[in-house]
């Protein structure tokens, strides 16, 4: 079957999904946003090389994650207007992400801007007559700490936290993405009039705004209203404290009125020899090296490696010893031996960098162009 073919059957799925979990039709929601999660996976094993195969992985996940949702509740959602506020409510995140600052690595520009930008006017926005920067952009390589950063920010400055995703604007906004967007936005404001602290976060704001945008679900519509919502942000609620943070891999998917909007536009680099040593160090923490590893080293063999690529090869590290454990021993009584540093050399080689030169000269061209700060 043609790729266009199966896009097309996705979202036919997806919409009788979203069109019966609005009414409350917990059943049919449930098979039909399972059918849309198989189908995505199906495309994106079918056609690997796809520009949105991230999207629809992550896509796929959110389907999978309200079909288990609504297999739990044996309530059925609220409907109409109930409804609505059911949609806010799972957009934001009652529980805080609880990422403190300390435990973002480097990144030390970028934390000194936002302070700046966000922090600063939060803690003592009378200190800012001429108002603040509403829009920031956080732009950089996969996995080098946007959406971590964005989740320590909202615990710093003790924000309400919502963390809209292009998969849930793929999944519950679907057919009225910008009736939804306003509706974000006036929640946002009316818990900012109260005096709290609002981050509206969007992860992977390109392929809801970019040059994709339309191939998803034609919504030229919500990027027209989010656009409005920002503008308002500069006059009518300019004392309001609304922060607006968009992440990005693919910010030379975004077009120029969008780009305006976000004033303030961050890089976040990957990390640099001291910082990825530090990685190390953090991510190795609890477990027990051997006396061999040497994090230097390591530091210097991971150039290009993204900052959750450290993450996960010291993950790997822990689950070879601990799987040998289990297979050798049957893993009811004694350790795991200590991970050494032919572990550590023979998981780096296996995995590649996920941050080409290329990619970085990229970024530095896009900086230059759109003068980041
Ligand atoms: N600077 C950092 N310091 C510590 N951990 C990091 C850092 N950057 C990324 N990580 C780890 O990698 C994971 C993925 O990072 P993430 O912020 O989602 O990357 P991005 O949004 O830039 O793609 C994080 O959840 C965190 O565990
Ligand atoms: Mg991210």
């Amino acid at each position: 079957m043609a790729l266009q073919h199966l896009e097309d059957l996705a979202r036919r799925y997806a919409l009788k999904a979203v069109e019966a979990d609005r009414k409350g039709d917990r059943k049919i929601a449930i098979k039909y946003y399972d059918r849309a999660a198989e189908l995505l996976i199906k495309i994106v094993k079918l056609y690997p090389e796809l520009p949105l195969r991230d999207t629809y992985l992550e896509t796929s996940r959110s389907y999978k994650r309200r079909a288990e949702e609504l297999k739990k509740h044996s309530l059925s959602v609220a409907i109409g207007e109930g409804h609505d506020q059911y949609f806010i409510e799972e957009l934001m995140l009652v529980e805080k992400p609880n990422v403190k600052w300390e435990d973002v690595v480097d990144l030390e520009h970028a934390k000194e801007e936002i302070k700046k930008a966000i922090v600063y006017p939060a803690k003592r926005p009378e200190l800012f007559p001429l108002g603040w920067p509403r829009g920031i952009l956080l732009f950089g390589p996969p996995g080098c700490g946007k959406t971590y950063l964005a989740s320590a920010v909202a615990t710093e400055i003790d924000a309400v936290f919502f963390n809209i995703d292009a998969a849930s604007i793929m999944s519950k906004w679907l057919g009225e993405a910008e009736k939804n967007v306003a509706k974000l936005f006036r929640k946002g404001r009316e818990i900012a009039s109260k005096g709290k602290p609002v981050i509206i976060f969007i992860d992977e704001i390109d392929s809801l705004f970019g040059i994709y945008a339309s191939e998803i679900g034609g919504e030229v519509r919500v990027r027209n209203q989010f656009l409005k919502e920002m503008d308002g942000l500069q006059d009518k609620g300019k004392k309001l404290l609304l922060f607006v943070i968009g992440a990005t891999n693919k910010p030379w998917n975004l077009d120029n009125a969008f780009i305006r909007r976000f004033q303030k536009r961050i890089y976040i680099p990957p990390p640099d020899y001291e910082a990825r040593a530090e990685l190390f160090k953090l991510y190795t923490r609890k477990l027990k090296l051997d006396p061999n590893v040497n994090i230097e080293e390591l530091a210097i063999m991971t150039e290009g490696y993204s900052s959750s690529d450290i993450e996960d090869i010291c993950r790997e590290a822990q689950d070879k010893v601990v799987e040998e454990f289990f297979k050798e021993t049957g893993g009811a009584y004694g350790e795991p031996r200590a991970v050494t540093m032919e572990d550590f050399i023979e998981i780096i080689r296996r995995r590649r960098p996920s941050i080409s030169k290329s990619m970085i000269r990229s970024y530095e061209e896009w900086t230059e162009k759109f003068g980041a700060i």
